[in-house]
């Protein structure tokens, strides 16, 4: 949520900020801006819009200097306006700050500032910040002595990098709930809010954790809290290719991502799956086996498409483990006063490792006693630091703002989570090794449903401009119904509902008519007949049956208006495949509605406020 680049080093920032703000801009594109010393002065460059409309603006610009910031903003206070663009300057206009997060007590420190006579001219949170800092400064006459004291005062949370004409050869990173990376180069820093910004200059990284700060010149970094007692840091290497955050030919990075799932799906299970054994190694779960296999119950938590993972994951680990599970919402869990044992085992699933609400859940399942896993994909992230022990997905950057890649590699490891708590307990080897046989094609069998991206993208055609759609499912695919209807709404705006198939009978059957798609997710297994006769209902009702079905299902191509076929699996891993097809509806028809898909409205990557 907001992209935030620092640079300080040998090399012209502004062209570096600009490519870092690019890179960034899938996490915020309401506006954008940067702040660059120049003769004596800072000068902000900031605008509403994406950061190609900045760029254009500093076309005729050429700063020379090798120190600067830059930000692209999702807007949290103030509306997405020129004059809440990031960076936000302090009274004398020589001190700037980019920044990630929400300040909860700003309001009361404006109003004091107010009093001693600062004025404001944007309504942002992090003005006022900026102001604050400002105002320590003048007192002080010592920039790193002013943000550790206003730090210390701000209520919420914060990533933020500082920089001051006074001091063209320092930045100042800070954070607290908001990620700050820092890449290290030859005489060279590169501060930014993820390391997709970093990775073209540096795999050589760290993280600062929550309340710590960082003191950046071009000959060293020195980290320390925010009370002033030295830190070090934990240097890591980033495990990505540049490639890996490009679009590769594709449109879009979504539509690369869902063509990246057969490969993703494999990454996720690669070396863990022991099929001749019937077994499978977690080695990220090992400190932690003795908790797992005494476990009573687990609560999965996660928001949005991570929660419909888990879902999944909880059809799938009370099948194969026959342990309760629940799932809940991490918004909700957090404020809930959950009722939590010590046996208990609360995972928390998340792609970016950052999600504000997930992140508190973790927190407030510890204090109360509970084992705590992550189940993540970014290396490194706050959730996979703060849990106890976990399993990293390695779908590698997830770029598209609607997830894809992340959801089947989620779905790929708690299917190995569900073999190893199963085989902890009753599951046979025989099973488990028919499951792991089958884990190993599923690849080739995205694959072939990819192959059918063009009937698909004739189906999204004619329903393009559909006013709702409906999603039906049963049993573990009911959860893919629920994420059918999310990829639907979140990029072509269409108002799309996931429902149980059987449910539709007690209230949204009421909206069946003609105009109304109804995608109904119908493969043959044990609940084939019963979602076969809500076909039936909708039909009699003249709604328009979108099938995703097995492939050479006879039955159902006499009764839809379009089959959408999927290879055999077996029955619990069918969710795997059910929903390709529904991420690339979504897809063509947000593009034949002329959505911007990668940046659809509102929304932004990486939900790091709550
Ligand atoms: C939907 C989507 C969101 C995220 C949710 C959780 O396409 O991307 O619903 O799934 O914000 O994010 P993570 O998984 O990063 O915690």
């Amino acid at each position: 949520m907001c992209g935030i680049v620092g640079y300080i080093g040998h090399r012209r920032a502004l062209p570096l900020l600009l490519n870092g703000l690019k890179r960034l801009e899938y996490r915020g594109y309401d506006s954008a801006g940067i702040a660059i010393p120049h003769e004596g002065k800072l000068h902000i460059v900031k605008r509403a819009g994406t950061v190609a409309q900045l760029e254009a603006l500093l076309s005729l610009t050429d700063f020379p200097a090798t120190i600067g910031i830059g930000h692209t903003r999702w807007a949290t206070h103030g509306e997405p306006i020129d004059r809440n663009a990031h960076p936000h300057v302090d009274s004398s206009g020589r001190i700037a700050i980019v920044h990630n997060g929400i300040i909860e007590n700003y309001a009361t420190l404006k109003a004091k500032l107010q009093q001693d006579g600062y004025t404001f001219h944007s309504d942002t949170d992090t003005e006022v910040l900026a102001v604050f800092i400002g105002a320590l400064y003048e007192q002080y006459g010592n920039l790193e002595l002013a943000v550790r004291t206003a730090l210390s005062e701000v209520q919420g949370t914060f990533g933020l990098v500082v920089l001051s004409a006074d001091h063209p050869d320092l930045l100042i990173a800070a954070r607290r709930g908001s990620p700050i990376v820092i890449g290290i180069g030859e005489n060279e820093y590169i501060v930014a809010s993820d390391a997709t910004a970093i990775v073209e200059y540096t795999r050589s990284v760290f993280y600062l954790t929550d309340d710590e700060m960082a003191i950046l010149t071009r000959s060293g970094c020195r980290t320390k809290t925010i009370d002033d007692v030295p830190t070090s840091a934990q240097l890591l290497e980033l495990e990505f290719d540049l490639e890996r955050i490009e679009k590769g030919g594709f449109p879009h990075f979504m539509l690369k991502e869902i063509y990246e799932q057969p490969q993703t799906f494999r990454d996720a299970h690669r070396g863990r799956l022991l099929v001749q054994e019937g077994n499978v190694k977690l080695g990220g779960l090992r400190s932690v086996e003795k908790q797992l296999r005494q476990a009573r119950r687990l609560i999965l938590t996660g928001c949005g498409t991570s929660w419909h993972a888990a879902l999944v994951g909880e059809y799938w680990i009370e099948e194969l483990a026959r342990i309760p599970v629940e799932v809940e919402y991490a918004s909700e869990l957090r404020y809930r006063n959950p009722v939590l044992y010590p046996d208990d085992i609360v995972i928390a699933i998340s792609q970016s490792g950052e999600t504000a609400d997930t992140l508190a859940a973790v927190r407030e399942a510890k204090l109360r006693g509970a084992t705590v896993l992550g189940i993540v994909n970014v290396v490194g992230s706050s959730i996979a630091r703060e849990t106890h022990a976990g399993v990293y997905i390695h779908a590698g950057p997830e770029i598209g703002v609607a997830s894809t890649k992340a959801f089947t590699s989620q779905l790929a490891v708690l299917m190995l989570l569900a073999l190893y708590l199963g085989r902890m307990r009753h599951l046979s080897a025989t099973q488990a090794q028919e499951i792991a046989a089958e884990m190993l094609r599923i690849p080739e069998k995205i694959r072939s449903i990819l192959e059918r991206s063009e009937l698909i993208r004739d189906i999204a055609c004619q329903y393009a401009h559909a006013q709702h759609f409906l999603y039906l499912g049963r049993g573990v695919n009911f959860p893919v119904a629920l994420e059918g209807a999310l990829k639907m709404k979140e990029i072509s705006y269409i108002h799309a509902e996931g429902y149980p198939a059987a449910e539709m009978k007690h209230g949204p059957i009421a909206l069946i008519d003609e105009n109304m798609p109804v995608v109904v997710i119908v493969p043959r297994d044990e609940l084939y007949e019963k979602v076969l006769s809500n076909v039936e209902e909708i039909r009699a009702r003249r709604g328009k049956v979108i099938a995703i079905a097995t492939e050479g299902d006879t039955e159902i191509e006499a009764l839809a208006n379009h089959v959408i076929p999927i290879p055999e699996t077996l029955p619990l891993l069918t969710p795997i495949l059910t929903v390709i097809p529904l991420q690339l509806l979504a897809y063509h028809a947000a593009v034949e509605r002329g959505c911007n898909v990668d940046m659809p409205r509102n929304l932004a990557k990486s939900v790091t406020v709550e």
